[in-house]
């Protein structure tokens, strides 16, 4: 078939051109663990651009505890980095949101309303790693009736979720949407986060995918995923809603 053949050669040629935006990113020098230094920034925004990515998120996490950063100060500092970016002559839009940690601080920031959201529309939040969050069906369903809609970071990456499928399935129906980190499917988070990955996609859940790119080293292994022959393929087959955004 003449357009299957066109779909692959779009698809294969070794590059993320197809997803055009990244939606989850750490590239703001020295406001969480993510980037460290201008330097850092460029060289990943620049191998992103030869990646065939055209915009970039800029997701700071926002910790009521480890990373309390402010709105306000994150826009002025993203603006900083797009000048940096211009005068070293890299193209690449970059837009900014935030990556919002379901903690004991959540509700006080529910109470203000006061995000950075990715378009205006998509709230990216992520949870503990290793505790599930009580009521967490409700807080989504609040979120919702907000306005916000919402994206749940690297559900793969969650123990909890593992062994509870019947939470990310839960949150599922409820209209959440799923990102999955691209190194996951690399194996860089270890062999169940890999296989996980894997299981979202094959349940049709992944709506999103996201570098959740910090410095070099994510970034080293992030090219080497997009050599992953099986990777290749799962993108070749899939389609995902970066490009809307
Ligand atoms: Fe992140």
């Amino acid at each position: 078939m003449i357009f299957d053949k066109l779909f692959n050669k779009i698809n294969s040629d070794g590059t993320l051109a197809m997803l055009q935006t990244d939606i989850h990113s750490h590239l703001i020098p020295g406001v969480d663990d993510g980037s460290q230094s201008y330097n850092t920034s460029i060289d990943c925004i620049y191998e992103m651009a030869n990646l065939g990515y055209t915009k970039i998120c800029l997701t700071p996490h926002f910790q009521t505890h480890k990373f309390k950063n402010d709105e306000d100060d994150i826009l002025k500092r993203a603006e900083e980095l797009r000048q940096v970016i211009a005068d070293n002559k890299i193209e690449m839009e970059l837009t900014v949101g935030g990556e919002y940690l379901v903690d004991s601080g959540f509700r006080n920031r529910m109470e203000t309303n006061k995000f950075l959201k990715m378009n205006n529309q998509y709230l990216l939040i992520e949870f503990s790693f290793n505790q599930a969050i009580l009521g967490v069906n409700e807080l989504v369903f609040e979120l919702q009736n907000l306005g916000h809609e919402v994206i749940l970071a690297h559900p793969e990456r969650y123990i909890y979720f593992h062994e509870h499928p019947e939470i990310p399935k839960s949150l599922k129906d409820q209209g959440v949407f799923f990102q999955s980190n691209i190194n996951s499917f690399g194996g860089f988070y270890g062999k169940r986060t890999l296989k996980e990955s894997y299981k979202y996609i094959d349940n049709g859940w992944t709506d999103f995918l996201g570098t959740d790119i910090h410095n070099h080293l994510y970034l080293e292994a992030l090219v080497d995923t997009c050599k992953d022959k099986k990777f290749r393929k799962m993108l070749d087959t899939h389609s995902f809603l970066n490009n809307t955004i």
